[in-house]
């Protein structure tokens, strides 16, 4: 079983997390439910904080990939964790601001900001807006010039990197809409023009090379290839003084997974970076860094009720469970795999291998096989490693309601999200007079 953070088995022989209960989670809040470990978010964060500090000179930002997973409580436990955020949207900054969350330590990304997101991101004083285009330099100038303000930006550099993993969340290559590239100098033609405006502050580069990535070697390249475009820089008389590497750090869907220790991708970025800079006789830059789903990937678990077992004699036997594609696209989009055990039976040995389906009209298979105990009508299966990008990706398809979210810590639960209803699936419909 794939056990993380608070997650163990108690003396019912039900999985608990957070010292709740799995099976009374279910009872208590109903199912599909997303359940949020806090003790193991926190420590993410914490690790992360302490393991750049201990192994880089000059400061350090760990600022939260909001997409991976964002509420207001979420923005609430990353600013009590001393935690930067990365908002890629509206709705994410809305979030993030309604929530308290300081915008001074809040980085603003985006392929395409509208100019409405741009005017909030600098009505609230946000500590920086990545500049991801051309076009979108002189569209913030304009902005920061109508305005009579000078706003503080990085560019988003594709640094042309092609790491191994899904096409889908490749975005660090030359061919990418993010970013401008290093090959045909077009990283280096955007800081030129973004530092010769007076309207914009530039403070530094971003890339970001992908998403659940395994191999470190990527950074390290990453990390050469950023320097690199530091010294041209340089030598154009533009001096950069930050540094963000992105996110990208894979975890464990599976047992077959083995990602690096986020302590080991600290000592690889630091120490690759410490050398690089020696050599070209740089001083440390800030260092940022934006992880998402190594926050807060491992420390979510779905609780689906089990609803139809259905053995198809000699093909296979389908388990239909009460949620699926619209609370969990992942595997449907990456051909993401997931492990699962049924909670009300997690110290029974797995015997009877099933297929996992979800109850949307069409196949949506959530696990293709997996080997649970005695999976029965009435149980509650717990699928791990759901923390990021599933209510964050969530949808209403065949109008299912969105699952609540509870937060669990020291055997207390509280929803941070509540359940949509029926009633709210209907709450945006408009029937026109000539229909009624
Ligand atoms: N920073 C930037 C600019 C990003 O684009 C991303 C992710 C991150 C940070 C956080 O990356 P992480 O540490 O979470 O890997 N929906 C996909 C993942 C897309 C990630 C896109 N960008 C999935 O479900 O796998």
């Amino acid at each position: 079983m794939l056990l993380s953070g608070t997650q163990r088995l108690n003396e019912q022989g039900h999985l608990e997390v957070g010292g709740c209960d799995c099976v009374e989670l279910a009872r208590a809040y109903g199912t599909p439910l997303y359940v949020l470990d806090e003790a193991l978010v926190r420590g993410n964060c914490r690790r992360y904080r302490n393991s750049f500090a201990g192994n880089y000179p000059a400061q350090v930002n760990i600022a939260y990939a909001g997409k991976a997973l964002i509420t207001q409580a979420i923005c609430k436990l990353m600013a009590s964790e001393g935690m930067w955020l990365d908002v890629a949207s509206a709705g994410e900054l809305h979030t993030a601001l309604t929530a308290g969350f300081p915008p001074q330590r809040i980085i603003v990304h985006g392929n395409y900001k509208s100019q409405a997101e741009l005017e909030t991101a600098l009505d609230a004083g946000v500590h920086q807006i990545v500049l991801d285009s051309l076009p979108e330099i002189a569209d913030l100038e304009a902005v920061a010039r109508s305005r009579g303000q000078q706003v503080a930006v990085a560019v988003r550099v594709a640094p042309g990197i092609k790491v191994h993993t899904h096409t889908y969340i490749q975005t660090g290559q030359v061919d990418s809409k993010f970013g401008l590239g290093v090959e045909g100098s077009l990283a280096l033609r955007g800081l030129r023009q973004a530092a010769d405006s007076p309207h914009l502050d530039l403070r530094g580069i971003h890339c970001h090379i992908g998403s659940q990535i395994f191999g470190l070697e990527s950074y390290e390249r990453a990390v050469e290839i950023m320097l690199d475009l530091l010294v041209e820089a340089q030598q154009q008389g533009i001096h950069l003084h930050e540094l963000n590497l992105g996110g990208g750090l894979g975890i464990r869907y599976t047992h077959e997974d083995a990602p690096a220790p986020l302590e080991q991708l600290a000592e690889t970025v630091c120490t690759a970076l410490l050398r690089g800079l020696e050599q070209r006789r740089l001083a440390p830059p800030v260092l940022v860094l934006e992880p998402g789903r190594s926050i807060v990937g491992e420390a979510g678990l779905t609780l689906y009720t089990i609803g139809v077992v259905k053995e198809i004699p000699g093909v296979r036997t389908y388990l239909s469970v009460d949620g699926g594609l619209s609370d969990n696209p992942r595997p449907a989009l990456y051909q993401a795999e997931y492990e699962a055990v049924v909670a009300n039976k997690a110290n029974g040995k797995p015997t009877r291998r099933v297929r996992v389906s979800g109850k949307h009209c069409e196949t949506d298979t959530l696990i293709e096989s997996i080997t649970l105990h005695d999976p029965e009508p009435g149980d509650v299966l717990a699928v791990f490693a759901t923390g990021a990008y599933n209510y964050a990706m969530a949808s209403n398809y065949n109008r299912f309601p969105k699952p609540a979210m509870v937060l669990v810590h020291n055997g207390q639960a509280d929803v941070i999200v509540e359940r949509e209803s029926l009633d709210d699936m209907v709450s945006h419909d408009r029937v026109p007079e000539r229909l009624r």
